[in-house]
């Protein structure tokens, strides 16, 4: 049967970073929204110019493109065994419609790890961060240094800071959780789903204790 988890956590919580290991070594597809609308960004489709000025604001893109992006994206045939969901949902509506649609597969939410770090660190966190234009690998100038600056270390191609890294940008984006994306918490420990996960510690501990809560399940 294949299985559904939502990782929930603030901007630079170290979402992306623990999706790739854990949804890697648990046989998940990695479904991650923002890496979907870079991608038709990069493509310049009509839905990632749309999603443009929504994301260099650090505002949420509308939840009917965005909903209807993530439907198609989990028809695909590699989340046949299930995916490891990375910052969708991200609003009640959004948490909604993902329950319809998985119900129409036949499948539920499974669990949910809520990735928990301070806001003071957030904002550390997303100076830093360098990512790979080529595939989203994620790096930290200080935290996970690429062995090269500047150059990623699984597929050489080069780094760059993202545009909603910015200071301004970030401290819109961390209220933007806590208003419209922080209700999801409640939400999922009333449906029993939510696990929580202490995110302020070295990464190999994040992923030890993700990969415990989830292989529990
Ligand atoms: P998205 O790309 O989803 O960004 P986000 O949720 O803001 O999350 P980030 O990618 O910034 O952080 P992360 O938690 O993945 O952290 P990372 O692993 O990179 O969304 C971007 C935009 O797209 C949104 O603002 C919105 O406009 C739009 N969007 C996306 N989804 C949407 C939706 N569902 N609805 C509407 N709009 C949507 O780590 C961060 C840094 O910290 C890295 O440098 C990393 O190396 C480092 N790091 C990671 N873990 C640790 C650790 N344990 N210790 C030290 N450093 C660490």
């Amino acid at each position: 049967m294949a299985r559904y988890y939502v990782l929930l956590g603030p901007p630079g919580a170290g979402k992306g970073t623990q999706a790739r290991v854990v949804s890697e070594k648990l046989g998940l597809a990695h479904v991650s929204s923002g890496d979907l609308f870079r991608e038709n960004l990069k493509n310049q489709t009509e839905l990632g110019k749309l999603a443009q000025s929504y994301m260099n604001r650090g505002e949420l893109v509308p939840d009917d493109v965005t909903i209807a992006m993530v439907r198609d994206r989990l028809q695909q045939p590699d989340t046949k065994n299930g995916a490891l969901l990375d910052g969708f949902p991200r609003t009640p509506a959004q948490a909604e419609a993902l329950g319809e649609m998985l119900s129409q597969l036949g499948a539920e939410v499974n669990g949910v790890p809520l990735i928990s770090v301070p806001d003071e660190e957030l904002v550390n966190r997303l100076s830093g961060r360098w990512t790979c234009r080529a595939r989203g690998h994620v790096f930290h100038e200080k935290f996970n240094p690429p062995q090269k600056p500047g150059v990623c270390d699984f597929d050489q191609s080069e780094l760059y800071q993202r545009d909603d890294d910015r200071a301004e940008t970030v401290r819109t984006r961390i209220s933007v959780y806590w208003n419209q994306t922080a209700p999801l918490i409640d939400y999922y420990r009333k449906c029993g789903k939510l696990v929580e996960i202490d995110g302020n510690q070295p990464i190999e501990c994040v992923t030890r204790d993700l990969l415990a809560a989830l292989q529990s399940e």
